[in-house]
């Protein structure tokens, strides 16, 4: 594996691959690297040649208050992960390569309406933030195949659509949800806890799990669950932020008739933000 971080680096290897008409795929990811991501780079493995991998903790996505500053940054471990997944390419830029004319300056995309709600309502311009580092990984990479996780449902639709209306030609994969062993979803921000906290945020998907069962076995009382999964994840000692109950293809309001959904959670525990969810088929 080879590591790199400038802009002409990355395209004199790139060119070099595309020359020997190898397919690419990349897997963007803020580094901190788990067996999640690990997942993600084994799906990217399965579509193409050569697998590269950004680690960039992008800080147009993070809003005031938020945690850009501590956001864990272990680019060496990381590195020793990839190598491990016979990754070809990490790619660590810093944030001038990313952002050359500066973030004031920087040109920014937004996928109106999508980006407003559920994450978005709680994180404002946080997509913004999103759409437009991933427009530049793509750019920089432009690669065949780009993988993200589901554990991020929300942002991947919302890439989905940027690549659908810009019309780039980026295949989207999305892998699956990777957990620890009492079910919390594994994410770079997991490690902040202690081990009563981590008990506590393994409710989220207990929590989920509940309103997946009901909704499996027929109950389309939709409010009625989420407000009773509210609860049920206040009385584990989480602050849940919302459960969302949706239509999975693009996160509207479900219907009588809606078939395939999932449950959406954002909630607190120790001020680390979880966010999960789970896809319903309806009987
Ligand atoms: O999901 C993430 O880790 C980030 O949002 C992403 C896609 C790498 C963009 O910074």
């Amino acid at each position: 594996m080879i590591t790199i971080s400038t802009r002409p680096d990355l395209w004199q290897r790139l060119s070099a691959w595309r020359a020997a008409g190898d397919r690419v795929a990349l897997v963007p990811t803020m580094g901190n690297l788990h067996d999640g991501h690990a997942s993600l780079v084994r799906i990217a493995k399965r579509h193409a040649d050569r697998v590269v991998v950004s680690v960039f903790v992008n800080p147009t996505q993070f809003g005031p208050g938020e945690d850009y500053a501590s956001y864990p940054r272990t680019l060496e471990d990381d590195a020793t992960r990839l190598q491990a997944e016979n990754v070809d390419l990490l790619f660590a830029p810093e944030i001038a390569t990313m952002y050359p004319l500066g973030l004031e300056q920087a040109t920014h995309v937004s996928v109106p309406g999508l980006g407003d709600e559920l994450c978005g309502a709680a994180r404002p311009g946080h997509f913004d933030g999103v759409t437009s580092v991933v427009l530049r990984l793509f750019a920089l990479v432009q690669p065949d195949i780009a993988v993200f996780g589901q554990k991020d449902y929300q942002q991947q639709l919302i890439i989905r659509r940027m690549v659908l209306d810009l019309g780039l030609s980026v295949q989207v994969e999305l892998g699956p949800i990777i957990r620890e062993p009492s079910g919390l979803a594994m994410s770079s921000r997991n490690g902040n806890f202690s081990n009563t906290e981590r008990s506590i945020a393994a409710a989220l998907f207990e929590v989920l799990q509940v309103v997946a069962q009901e909704l499996a076995a027929g109950n389309r009382k939709f409010a009625k669950l989420e407000a009773k999964a509210m609860r049920l994840l206040t009385e584990a000692g989480q602050s849940p932020e919302y459960v969302a109950i949706r239509q999975s293809a693009d996160l509207a309001m479900p219907d009588a008739g809606s078939q395939s959904l999932i449950v959406l959670a954002a909630s607190r525990v120790a001020g680390v933000r979880l966010i999960d969810n789970i896809l319903v088929k309806m009987p």
